[in-house]
């Protein structure tokens, strides 16, 4: 069913790929951010989400100057995405990087609950699971990693993405809204499947990222599927594709590169070790862009 949604961080690495994925399934998609984004029939409002007030007034308005033809004033918004973000450690001074990440979080799930907006997802990240900024060479505590595991970041932008799903989880209770919160792996964008000779090549340089990945549009379609599903309250969903970025069965794998953490239950034969079992069984998620696909030197 088409759908009203504001879209934060439109004009990301992301959001460039999942915003026009939305619009060709017929949602009507408004983006806030920072910088404009080039994709037919959205507009960009220029919106700092750090800023409480232009967070709710972004929230409340016409998607365009079309919306004025019709009377009674905005139409409702069904639900925000919000992907806007520093996205990484060391771009920013981490207090920056922690205060714009909690902030301009809190803000929009804020505005949504009390502007009576029924569904927000929200980017939370891989670097939850504590290895990928962490300081020298940390093993995970076990794999698969699924959404119940003990997350532990030690630095200031896993801290934040703690922080927001923490957030989520609080407004949710509090009003009983659906907030999807997904753990995006390591976003390869169509234009980045020559990366992956270099992965297989180099296995010790993936553990950072867990040997696991996400295809922007896929993302766009774990996106969609959570526009989709309602009533299902505050969620954590890894936003994960299906295989290892390796040749090797996954046991394998991790026998040999992460012989130090235990695996403790059955895994698939090539499962990804960030586990998208949750959005499989749940969300029906099927994946269309595995980077076996585009990877010609198998
Ligand atoms: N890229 C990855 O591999 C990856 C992995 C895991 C999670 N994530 C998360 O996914 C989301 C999207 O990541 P991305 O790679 O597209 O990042 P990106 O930096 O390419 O895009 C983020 C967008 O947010 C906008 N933005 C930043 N601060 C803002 C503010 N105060 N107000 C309004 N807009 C603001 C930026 O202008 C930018 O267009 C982020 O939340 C990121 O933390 C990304």
């Amino acid at each position: 069913m088409s759908k009203r949604i504001v879209f934060t961080g439109g004009s990301g690495k992301a959001g460039r790929h999942a915003v026009p994925y939305l619009v060709n399934k017929g949602h009507k998609v408004r983006n806030l951010d920072l910088v404009p984004l080039d994709c037919p029939g959205v507009q960009t409002l220029f919106t700092d989400l750090t800023d409480s007030g232009q967070t709710f007034n972004a929230l409340s308005m016409h998607f365009s100057g079309e919306d004025l033809q019709t009377e009674g004033g905005p139409a409702p918004v069904d639900a925000v995405v919000h992907f806007a973000a520093i996205p990484s450690l060391l771009l920013k001074p981490d207090n920056q990087t922690f205060m714009v990440n909690a902030l301009s979080t809190y803000n929009v799930i804020e505005a949504a609950v009390k502007l009576g907006i029924p569904k927000v997802i929200i980017a939370s990240s891989e670097t939850t699971y504590g290895v990928c900024f962490a300081e020298g060479d940390k093993d995970f505590h076990s794999f698969p990693l699924e959404e119940d595991y003990d997350i532990d970041p030690m630095d200031s932008y896993g801290l934040s993405k703690v922080v927001n799903e923490k957030t989520a989880r609080a407004f949710a209770m509090r009003s009983g809204i659906d907030i999807y919160a997904l753990r995006i792996a390591n976003v390869i964008e169509p234009h980045e499947y020559d990366r992956f000779p270099g992965f297989l090549a180099d296995p010790a340089s993936r553990k950072r990222n867990a040997w696991s990945y996400i295809d922007a549009r896929d993302l766009g379609q774990i996106v969609d599927l959570c526009l989709q599903v309602d009533g299902l309250g505050f969620q954590v969903f890894n936003a994960v594709n299906d295989t290892i970025t390796a040749t090797e069965p996954t046991r394998d794998f991790l026998g040999r590169w992460a012989p130090n953490t235990p695996i403790v239950r059955e895994l698939g034969e090539f499962e990804a070790p960030l586990s998208n079992r949750k959005i499989r069984e749940v969300l029906g998620f099927k994946e269309e862009h595995t980077w076996r696909k585009y990877v010609s030197s198998l």
